[in-house]
């Protein structure tokens, strides 16, 4: 594919391909990322945590958002760029978050955009898609309600919330979403979703029965090191190799072998 769009993806689940998808808040990593094949690029609401220090998803802003998915933006010349609406930004009413979304549409240039939520969001949703503008949902662990729930363990584990996830997939399939994030739920139920509907499912902690897979790239690159979740898999270990070549680089300085001849004027 030359150029992944909303189309591409939902044509790469009825063709039995898998999606892969990763985060990404600013130029340089994204400019890597896309480079490397991606087909999805999430500026996820994880910068609070992982760009500001932040306990929660709650306190990032919607300029904050649109500061990293514009860089993101301009870094990218393949993948689709999804941008998530921060918390506060679309939940008051359907009209604030069509604002947002048209915020973030026109001041990034992104592509879509993903919001956490079944059908309390349902009219918000329709009205953002009424503009034209692509949305991804999210359902199963929803960081932003993270005060709702107190813990971020395993959701819809009881059958009850089992059955409302998989009424609110079909729901945010039927008045026209693209994709869904499951986050955190048994594979078995991910599965189940995946089959109950043809817009593709996007896991992350759903296990391998969906269509696409995503994790922050800070996780996975092994740059964080006190996030330990049994989904997370390490493809380096860059806290590790950072901090060698860092305190190199400090031992370097002190012993004035850094710069050598060859590295002045
Ligand atoms: O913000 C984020 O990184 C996300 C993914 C974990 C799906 O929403
Ligand atoms: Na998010």
């Amino acid at each position: 594919y030359k150029r992944i769009t909303v189309k591409t993806l939902v044509d790469m689940k009825a063709n039995g391909e898998k999606i892969s998808m990763l985060t990404a808040y600013d130029y340089t990593m994204a400019k890597i990322v896309d480079g490397a094949g991606i087909d999805v690029i999430l500026v996820g609401d994880s910068a609070s945590n992982v760009m500001a220090g932040h306990e929660t998803t709650l306190p990032i802003t919607l300029d904050q958002m649109i500061y990293h998915a514009s860089s993101v933006i301009r870094a990218i010349d393949r993948c689709l760029v999804v941008v998530d609406l921060p918390f506060g930004s679309y939940q008051s009413d359907p009209k604030e978050a069509l604002r947002s979304a048209i915020r973030i549409m026109k001041e990034c240039g992104a592509h879509s955009v993903k919001l956490e939520g079944g059908k309390e969001i349902k009219e918000s949703i329709k009205r953002i898609l009424n503009a034209g503008i692509p949305v991804m949902g999210h359902l199963g662990l929803t960081p932003q309600s993270i005060y709702k729930f107190g813990t971020y363990t395993v959701r819809a584990k009881e059958e009850k919330e089992a059955a409302d996830l998989i009424e609110d997939a079909k729901m945010l399939e039927k008045i026209g979403c693209f994709a869904i994030v499951l986050e955190k739920i048994p594979a078995k139920l991910a599965k189940q979703v995946a089959e109950s509907v043809s817009i593709p499912i996007i896991g992350i902690g759903a296990g391998n029965g969906v269509d696409g897979q995503v994790l922050v790239l800070h996780d996975m690159l092994g740059m964080t090191h006190e996030f330990n979740p049994r989904f997370l898999r390490r493809y380096m270990s860059l806290y590790e190799d950072m901090t060698t070549a860092i305190s190199q680089y400090v031992d370097d300085v002190k012993s004035v072998d850094f710069p050598n001849e060859n590295e002045q004027y």
